[in-house]
Formats: C-alpha cells, structure tokens, sequence
C-alpha cells in the first residue's frame, strides 16, 4: 500500500467499524470558558472503548464567548448538531459538560424530532447554580459574597445576557428569578408558558438520562444541582424528587423516572474540571451508556 491511501484506509476503516460494531455518533458539548481541547482524554477513552465511534465535539461559544446569553447558543449549537442527528439513523448519544447541559436542554427542547438516545449531564447546573465559583470571580474579582448580591445585575435585562444569569438561581430571591429568568425557569417549567409541551414531549423522547456530579465538585453549587436537587430558602438542599416541577413533572422528569430512565452517578473525589478526564468516571458512569 502506497503512503498516499494511508489516510483513506484509516478513515474508512474507522467508518466501517463504526457500522459492524454499531456505536452510535456521540456529542460533546463543552462547558463555560472552555472548548473542544479539554475533552481530548474524553475523545480518547472514547476511542478505546468504543474504536470507531464517530465523535464531534462541538467547537462553538469556546471560552469568553461561552458567557453569550444561552439562547443565542442554543440556536447555535443547534444547528450543528442537527446535521449529525439527521445522519444517524439509530440515533446519538450527547454528552454535556457543565453550562453545556443547559445548552443541550434548550437544544432538545427546541428540536422536537431529536433522536438522542442517551443524554449525559456531566456536572451540570441543572436546577440553577448560587454559589461564589470562580466564574463569577472572573467578572467581580475584588467582591467578598459575589453571590448574597448577584441577583440585583443577574435578575435584570442586562444580566439575563450572560449565561451564568440565565441560570442563576437565588433562593432568597424566588419572585425576581421568576420575573426575570428568561432560560432556566422556563426550562424547568416553573413558569407557564405556551412551548411547555412541546418541550416535555421533547424531553420525553430521551431513552435515557445520566446525572453525573459529586460533592467535591468546587464550582456546581449546590453540588446536588448536577443531580436536580437544590436549594429551598433555608439554603437545605432538596432532592429532585421533593422538587415542586418534578411533582407536576413539568417538563417530563417525573415521568422518564418513573420508567426507570434516570440514572444518577455521584462520584466522590473528582473537582469540576477534572470529570471529563476522569477515567474512573468514564468507566463507571458513561462508558456503558454509549452502546
Ligand atoms: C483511536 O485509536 C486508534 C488505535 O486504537 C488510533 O490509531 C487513533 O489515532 C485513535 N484516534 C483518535 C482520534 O484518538
Ligand atoms: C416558543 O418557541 C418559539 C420557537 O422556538 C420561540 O420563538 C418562542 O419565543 C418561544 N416562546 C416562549 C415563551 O419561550
Ligand atoms: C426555614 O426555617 C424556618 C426556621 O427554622 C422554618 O420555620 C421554615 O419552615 C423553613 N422553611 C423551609 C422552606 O423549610
Ligand atoms: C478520579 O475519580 C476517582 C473517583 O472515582 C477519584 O478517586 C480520583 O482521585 C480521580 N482522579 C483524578 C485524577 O481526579
């Protein structure tokens, strides 16, 4: 073989595996101030278990610009990602890391043909974020308890155009963040809204969902966010299944649960940036659900 079919050969070989073994396409959506170069350990793990599989992690909002509002990058990433879906006909597989858990549930939220098959949130703020992580450093770097004061810039329609405020979740602040929170509450369904059931039903279609967090996560907070548990307005933090959106299942997690599709990984040990590079994680908490 000349060195000139090399590359022909390993593509296709690649391709070919991908069919015989039958893994489906998987997606990684980054999180905030990163991009595609910190999943490079998740795409090889992936590669070993899976040779062959057909990955995509999407190179889009990298790093500052992953502080545009969510639903300008929900409308990108999107379109991205549609292309993929629509070339894989036994469906893929998603995997969304942090701030990109939220953008993956605006993106199958608005995608009612989706075919995800399973959806990963690897440490996401699922049900809001409040804490002093170094995100919100990054922008107040002098100020000591960022958040007791966040919301008066977060619950405003300046702040509602930086993602962190798009899920910011003050639990002293209740009526504010239902006023202004333009993106996680209604997601979360706790606001009525006319898209609600079109997005259940969207949510619906995932055959299974894996919420992978932990309590040494540093960022994600409370951590039991990644898992849908949080803060009542005592700061004690309440499972997802007390959750008043999860009792009128408002957007359809009552139901996935109730049939047996939700599956919770916590992982003790593992800071924030370091969960997709982790191959005990991997291993234990991803891997098989990629089949
Ligand atoms: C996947 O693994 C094979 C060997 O198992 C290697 O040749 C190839 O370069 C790897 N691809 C990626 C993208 O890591
Ligand atoms: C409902 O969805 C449409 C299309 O995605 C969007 O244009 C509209 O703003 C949404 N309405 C609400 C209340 O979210
Ligand atoms: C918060 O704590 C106070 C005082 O202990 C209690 O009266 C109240 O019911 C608690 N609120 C919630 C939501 O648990
Ligand atoms: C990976 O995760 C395990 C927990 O499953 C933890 O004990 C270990 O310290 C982690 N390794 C790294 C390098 O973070």
């Amino acid at each position: 073989m000349t060195d000139c079919w090399r590359p022909f050969v390993i593509i296709w070989s690649a391709i070919l595996l991908a069919y015989v073994t039958g893994y489906k396409p998987v997606i990684i959506v980054h999180g905030i101030l990163d991009g595609p170069k910190q999943f490079e350990n998740l795409e090889k793990f992936l590669n070993q278990s899976h040779p062959g599989t057909i990955v995509t992690t999407i190179a889009l909002y990298d790093y500052i610009a992953s502080m545009k509002p969510l639903w300008l990058q929900v409308d990108g990433f999107r379109e991205a990602i549609r292309p993929i879906m629509e070339n894989a006909e036994d469906g893929v597989h998603l995997i969304c890391f942090s701030q990109g858990g939220l953008i993956c549930r605006g993106v199958i939220a608005t995608l009612p043909k989706h075919n995800v098959r399973s959806l990963i949130f690897l440490s996401s703020p699922l049900a809001g974020q409040y804490g002093d992580s170094y995100y919100l450093r990054y922008f107040f770097p002098q100020m000591y308890q960022v958040k007791a004061v966040a919301y008066h810039f977060c619950y405003t329609k300046c702040g509602q155009k930086i993602s962190i405020c798009n899920y910011w979740n003050d639990p002293h602040q209740r009526d504010r963040y239902l006023k202004s929170s333009n993106y996680l509450a209604p997601l979360n369904g706790e606001l009525e809204h006319a898209n609600l059931t079109v997005w259940r039903d969207s949510f619906l279609r995932i055959q299974k969902l894996v919420l992978i967090g932990g309590q040494d996560d540093g960022v994600i907070t409370p951590w039991e966010s990644s898992i849908f548990g949080y803060y009542d307005s005592n700061e004690t933090v309440v499972e997802m299944e007390k959750q008043d959106w999860f009792l009128r299942d408002a957007f359809g997690l009552k139901t996935l649960n109730s049939k047996g599709a939700v599956v919770k990984c916590v992982v003790h040990d593992v800071s924030h940036t370091s969960w997709h590079s982790n191959i005990t994680v991997f291993q234990n908490c991803i891997d098989k659900w990629l089949t």
